[in-house]
């Protein structure tokens, strides 16, 4: 069995890294944002205010999250609806940030990444698999972008997709905001731990990325 925790910041490249070695090396493939996007939808669904703390564990107690792989893609069932389509609006991307930073929202979740890994080889990537999920991870990446590209690429998928042209200086301004979050809240935050291997992908693209990647694995692997 084989276990690869990746991390790093929103639009830095590391799903689409992840996934692409998941690929490669034939093992499953986790995308952990996802199920805090599924939270953080129920709670926006539910009227739930991120300051009554009250409400938030009760909504916790009421949500059931299942990954299901279908023709080898992740789905995210929310209470047994599939949610994966309605996960990456501007508005659940934002709320999902909110809401990780509560240890009744983390404390779920932690569970369901752990029992994946447990039974089977896995690339799980995320904000904290490397230091808090999976410490014992065999290989771990921090996979990282600067701001400004993070932003561009995100204009650039929206524009493939056919919705209308975002604005530079407020994406950018929501990256800022999500990092300040992800990388100062109290528990689990996004840190470059020292056993990881730091990859910038500023001038990089998915497919050297990923073979560097499933290089060193290969190499190390037995
Ligand atoms: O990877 P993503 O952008 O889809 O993640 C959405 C949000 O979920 C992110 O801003 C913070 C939170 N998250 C987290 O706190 N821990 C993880 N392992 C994955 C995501």
């Amino acid at each position: 069995m084989i276990t690869i925790a990746i991390d790093g910041p929103c639009g830095s490249g590391k799903s689409t890294v992840s996934e692409g070695i998941a690929k490669k090396l034939g093992i499953l493939y986790l995308n952990t944002g996802a199920i805090y996007r599924a939270i953080a939808l129920y709670m926006l669904r539910n009227n739930i205010n991120s300051n009554n703390i009250n409400s938030i564990t009760d909504a916790m107690d009421k949500i059931n999250i299942e990954i299901k792989y279908l023709n080898n893609e992740q789905h995210t069932f929310l209470n047994g609806e599939d949610v994966s389509k309605q996960l990456y609006s501007m508005e659940v991307s934002d709320a999902s940030s909110v809401f990780a930073q509560f240890k009744e929202v983390r404390d779920k979740i932690l569970h369901i990444q752990r029992n994946l890994a447990k039974v089977q080889s896995i690339v799980m990537e995320g904000r904290d698999i490397t230091s808090h999920v999976l410490p014992d991870a065999k290989f771990k990446f921090y996979i990282d972008a600067s701001p400004e590209i993070r932003a561009q690429r995100r204009i650039n998928d929206e524009k493939i997709i056919g919705k209308p042209q975002l604005c530079f200086e407020k994406v950018l301004a929501d990256i800022f905001e999500r990092d300040e979050r992800d990388k100062n809240r109290t528990i689990s935050p996004l840190i470059l731990v020292e056993d990881a291997i730091y990859i910038n992908t500023d001038n990089r693209n998915v497919e050297d990325v990923v073979n560097d990647i499933y290089k060193l694995i290969k190499s190390k692997k037995d």
